[in-house]
């Protein structure tokens, strides 16, 4: 098969990693790719919105299969347009992507039809959002509606807080039009987990759980980034939890997608906390997540690609998926300066020396090839993904990798998994 990936992040490197050791492959194209990506896949200069050109290209390059990564894409309807075309392509529908890019819409649809989740209420004026937050102390969580990046949530913890926040989003508007309407919601308190499911609109077949530690510093302090690593599985989801989350959150969103007349093919990807009352929903992301998605890629045993296709053709229900029992970590390797201000064009040596360490992987995020050297250019440049017999020695594989990588000015956590090393030290 001739395959498709659209993006450039680690993600998109772990799935084409992933995808390249699938006996069905043939080739892959990845658009616009990075240098490590460029080592499994022909990258091509077309940019992950630009839908026109990409569906040229895989018209004319008679592609089997394409693969999105980011949201954006998504929302903008690629998967309608590529469809249209009679084009193979894994993700929801523009309309069903509307579960990322409207967090009033996924706040709608959960509570049509009780799936669980914070109280909310959506507001379109600062009066009302005011009303709101003071009604909840100012303990809760305000939410541009629409795609911002990854930035548009500000977790408050009073009135004051929950007032500037709102400020932010409607009246200097920080996030554009995103922040046209606001959810104002509970604020939850537990551990976080990633979960990610296949589905082909009926079917659903859970990966492994994952955790994500978007907080710069160690200790999950400082600012908020994209993902600082992950790790997988995360031992605060006990069988009985991950179960509720199967049948009560995720096949009941599917069930409900279909409901409103949007059925949801591709990956579904629910944010949950687990409270002291059950797992409840904070966010849904219509695509893989990054970083999870490199540590559960290098613990997936089966092929992914039989499993990407059955999404497309509703024959899910005839797989399941194998995973190497070890766990595995994923260290982000970060530019100076991110997740603010950084500088692009830093060479970076050591990555194969760093690839020899046993049970690793260096997936690439922000790099390009200049010179036939590979240099950064993005703040989240590499994810080093290790699996070991716990996290604590996973952990630790990759700190030996990371050990070997140098580009200047580079800032890591050595913390990724605290949580649940914490648990095994306990054990
Ligand atoms: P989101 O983009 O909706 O995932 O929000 C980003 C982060 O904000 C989440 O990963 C949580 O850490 C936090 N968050 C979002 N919603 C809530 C909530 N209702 N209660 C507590 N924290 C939340
Ligand atoms: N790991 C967070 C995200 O993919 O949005």
């Amino acid at each position: 098969m001739r395959i498709l990936i659209i993006g450039s992040g680690g993600r998109e490197h772990a799935l084409a990693w992933k995808i390249s050791q699938s006996p069905l492959t043939k080739k892959i194209f990845c658009a616009p790719g990075n240098a490590g990506i460029a080592s499994v896949a022909e990258c091509v200069d077309i940019g992950s919105e630009d839908v026109e050109n990409l569906a040229a290209f895989a018209r004319s390059e008679k592609i089997d299969l394409t693969v999105v990564g980011p949201e954006d894409p998504l929302s903008m309807g690629i998967v309608d347009r590529f469809q249209s075309l009679g084009l193979r392509i894994f993700g929801p529908s523009g309309q069903a992507a509307r579960l990322e890019s409207s967090k009033a819409f996924a706040r709608q649809v959960l509570g049509r039809y009780g799936i669980p989740g914070p109280a909310f209420q959506i507001v379109e004026s600062v009066d009302a959002a005011r009303a709101c937050a003071e009604e909840m102390d100012g303990y809760c969580v305000v939410k541009a509606d629409g795609l911002a990046k990854g930035k548009g949530v500000i977790v408050c913890g009073n009135v004051d807080e929950a007032c500037d926040g709102i400020d932010l989003v409607m009246k200097d508007r920080a996030f554009g039009s995103a922040g046209d309407r606001v959810v104002i919601e509970e604020r939850l308190d537990g551990e976080e987990v990633s979960i990610l499911a296949f589905t082909d609109g009926e079917a659903i077949i859970m990966m492994e759980s994952a955790q994500d530690h978007k907080r710069v510093g160690e200790g999950d302090t400082g600012k908020n980034t994209g993902g600082m690593g992950a790790y997988s599985p995360a031992p605060v989801l006990k069988p009985r939890i991950s179960a509720q989350i199967e049948q009560e959150i995720i096949l009941q969103t599917i069930h409900a997608m279909n409901a409103e007349g949007w059925p949801y093919r591709g990956v579904l990807y629910a944010g949950l906390m687990i409270t002291d009352s059950g797992p409840k929903v904070l966010e849904f992301n219509v695509r893989f997540g990054d970083p999870e998605t490199q540590p559960l890629m290098i613990r997936m045993k089966s092929d992914i690609v039989p499993l990407l296709m059955a999404c497309t053709d509703g024959t899910l229900g005839r797989h399941e998926i194998e995973w190497d029992r070890r766990p595995s970590v994923c260290i982000v390797m970060a530019s100076d300066g991110y997740p603010d201000e950084y500088k692009k064009g830093i060479e970076i040596t050591g990555l194969e020396e760093a690839d020899a360490v046993e049970d690793c992987k260096v997936f690439h995020a922000g790099t390009k090839l200049s010179k036939g050297k590979v240099v950064t250019a993005g703040g989240r440049v590499l994810g080093v993904t290790a699996l070991g017999s716990n996290v604590m020695k996973a952990q630790q594989r990759c700190l030996e990798a990371v050990s070997r990588i140098h580009f200047n000015g580079a800032h890591y956590r050595r913390d990724i998994g605290f949580r649940a090393i914490r648990r095994e030290m306990e054990a």
